[in-house]
């Protein structure tokens, strides 16, 4: 049984009165062990956030990390400063660093791989463009980068992964996946899972959705068999709108 996992993605956004008035909202509405919520905020807001919400079910995570431990990158997140402010969860591979930022996949691997070294759980995004939809081969664009994500770590490290599925042309856009095309790309992104990994990794790792999810669309998206979770940008930073799609959750 894949327990659901709800992560906030507050990209460039969010303050630190936001931080407080989450608080606020959220804590009433997290049952004791029946989701799990991770909110990524700006990095300068981590360790404030860490405090905030100290002793509650919530978890804080990073959007971002250098795939280097420490060096001369300007501007730039080690792993050793995430991993003192006791982060657990790190995105990778979101396709705003991918498109905006050239991120490319051997770099999201490495990331990966200096996280899982440094006992942090990597979120590692894929998803396709409108234009690679429309034009049919979006299964081998997510499948790829699914596979250099992936393939040839250790089992346990495969399972410390999850991975969210967020098809670039509903991210941001009010456009999400209907429920059975998102679960239908989860279905095809687990087998393929089988071959890049094993068929227990296969089993076991959660596979979230991401892509305009708001309160109206989450409880449907979270009911479908093959959604674990999801991963939601713009509804994240809504006092009113992210403790709905918590509570879809559990
Ligand atoms: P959105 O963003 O929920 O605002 O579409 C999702 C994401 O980019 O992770």
């Amino acid at each position: 049984m894949r327990g659901k996992l709800i992560a906030g993605n507050w990209k460039m956004n969010g303050s630190f009165s936001l931080i407080d008035e989450m608080f606020k909202v959220l804590c009433p509405s997290v049952e004791k062990g029946v989701c799990e919520v991770v909110i990524c905020p700006p990095d300068v807001l981590i360790s404030s956030m860490k405090k905030k919400f100290e002793g509650t079910m919530i978890e804080v995570g990073a959007q971002n990390v250098h795939s280097e431990v420490s060096g001369a990158f300007t501007g730039e997140t080690s792993v050793s400063l995430l991993q003192e402010c006791e982060v657990h969860w790190c995105i990778v591979g979101h396709s705003e660093r991918r498109m905006l930022f050239d991120e490319t996949d051997e770099f999201i691997r490495s990331k990966t791989e200096t996280l899982l070294k440094h006992a942090i759980r990597p979120i590692l995004c894929v998803g396709e463009t409108l234009e690679q939809r429309e034009s049919g081969n979006y299964e081998e664009v997510v499948f790829a980068q699914l596979g250099k994500g992936l393939s040839g770590l250790e089992t346990d490290e495969q399972l410390r992964c999850v991975v969210a599925y967020e098809p670039i042309w509903a991210i941001g856009t009010g456009k999400t996946a209907t429920p059975e095309q998102a679960n239908s790309m989860h279905r095809l992104i687990r087998k393929e899972l089988e071959s890049i990994a094993t068929k227990k990794v296969a089993e076991k790792m959660r596979i979230l959705y991401g892509g305009s999810v708001n309160a109206e669309n989450a409880e449907t998206l979270l009911s479908q068999s093959e959604i674990d979770g999801v991963l939601v940008g713009g509804a994240s930073l809504k006092t009113e709108v992210f403790p709905q799609i918590v509570k879809a959750g559990s």
